[in-house]
């Protein structure tokens, strides 16, 4: 059988952190033990709503929708996005010229770089942050710049971007994977100030813009509500727990939105219509299970973050996404520690090293398992000798 070489641009790409660890969680599931409990992906544990599943059903014995759809999204799921930039932010979208949909949020970032960034040019991503930024510059043979995020509250330090004169696009993302973080009331309008001063797009992930515990989050529209520069990429994977059904959009402006939709008709053709019929009725209909979820999470929050606090963990309560950003106690290397709680607590955690350099001390555990799984996790992290702490 004749071997092949995969491309420069598949080489070029980062090694996958996550299979990597995936199949270690497996190997060890088979091994005898405890049932592994996996906090280290962002996989929404809870159903989607029924009503949204009954959409779907409908759609999908509709024979309109076993033919090929138009490359343009569906109206009905344009108008519905339009909607809910109306009625969650008070923000004005056109849904002819301002808005295009994708296979879940990650095709959109792709088709945001991709469309956007020549070979050789800067795209500002955050450190840490969700690691397929990197992938898609990779991919574009653009060059990463990266603006800091610290502690506590993981705003950019736009001084990063001090000695550049441009750039393709500034990307962020808030509710902030992996720490939890919002933005700040000047964050938006700094971005926006450097990505003019750069002659580039903003870019703005909002995968969790609906998981804001104290309040919504907020769309980075608002500070651009005549959208001269920025686009808005939001996902129903989180919203209404539906990872694996692979729906996003993206809202804004107008030139940005059709390089994306350019790139995603020739690289990723069109989208299955029963799924926009869905869509459609996941952001039209009625929102009440996406605020019950925002109040399950925000249990699960405060359980594990107090539980981490009581056996001497270092963490800063992440006030949207699902996920709890702690610090590796004693200091220690995340990848190792990480190494560490899986096989002697069974407990797979995400390490920081996976977002970016500035992770390397802290470990991501996702809020994806009930109130009991997760006290388990607890108590079998207690049962630990950590740097400084006697096992309890
Ligand atoms: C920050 C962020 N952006 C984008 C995505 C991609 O989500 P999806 O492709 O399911 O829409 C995720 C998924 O975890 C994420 O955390």
């Amino acid at each position: 059988m004749a071997s092949f070489t995969a491309s420069a641009r598949v080489r070029a790409l980062p090694q996958n952190f996550w299979g990597a660890m995936d199949a270690e969680v497996a190997r060890l599931r088979a091994e005898p033990g405890a049932p592994m409990i996996d906090v280290s992906k962002g996989n929404p544990d809870l159903p989607t709503p029924e009503h949204i599943v009954r959409a779907m059903q409908c759609a999908v014995a509709d024979p309109a929708n076993h033919r090929y759809p138009s490359y343009a999204g569906r109206p009905a799921v344009r108008e519905a996005i339009a909607h809910r930039y109306r009625r969650d932010h008070g923000i004005e979208i056109d849904p002819a010229t301002e808005v295009a949909v994708f296979h879940g949020s990650h095709e959109a970032l792709m088709a945001a770089v991709l469309g956007l960034a020549d070979p050789g040019d800067r795209v500002i991503v955050p450190d840490p942050g969700y690691p397929i930024y990197v992938s898609a510059i990779d991919l574009a043979g653009a060059r990463v710049h990266p603006v800091p995020l610290s502690e506590p509250d993981y705003q950019p330090d736009f001084a990063a971007l001090d000695g550049i004169d441009r750039a393709a696009v500034v990307l962020l993302n808030y509710p902030h994977n992996p720490t939890g973080a919002l933005a700040a009331d000047d964050t938006f309008p700094r971005a926006l100030d450097a990505s003019e001063r750069l002659g580039a797009a903003f870019v703005h992930d909002f995968a969790y813009a609906s998981l804001g515990f104290e309040a919504p989050p907020r769309s980075a529209l608002s500070a651009d509500p005549q959208k001269e520069r920025t686009v808005e990429i939001q996902t129903l994977s989180k919203t209404y727990s539906m990872a694996g059904w692979r729906f996003g959009f993206a809202a804004g402006n107008a030139s940005i939105i059709a390089a994306m939709t350019r790139y995603q008709s020739h690289a990723f053709s069109t989208i299955f219509g029963a799924m926009q019929d869905a869509a459609a009725a996941a952001l039209s209909g009625d929102q009440s299970a996406a605020r019950e979820l925002v109040d399950v999470y925000r249990r699960r929050r405060d359980l594990v973050v107090a539980g981490l606090r009581e056996i001497g963990w270092d963490v800063i309560e992440p006030e949207g996404t699902f996920f709890v950003w702690a610090r590796v106690p004693g200091g220690g290397d995340a990848v190792r520690f990480a190494d560490r709680l899986r096989t002697e607590a069974r407990v797979a955690v995400a390490p920081g090293d996976g977002f970016g350099p500035r992770g390397r001390s802290h470990v991501r555990l996702g809020l994806v398992h009930d109130d009991a799984v997760l006290a388990e996790m607890i108590e079998r992290l207690a049962a630990l000798t950590l740097p400084g702490r006697p096992p309890r």
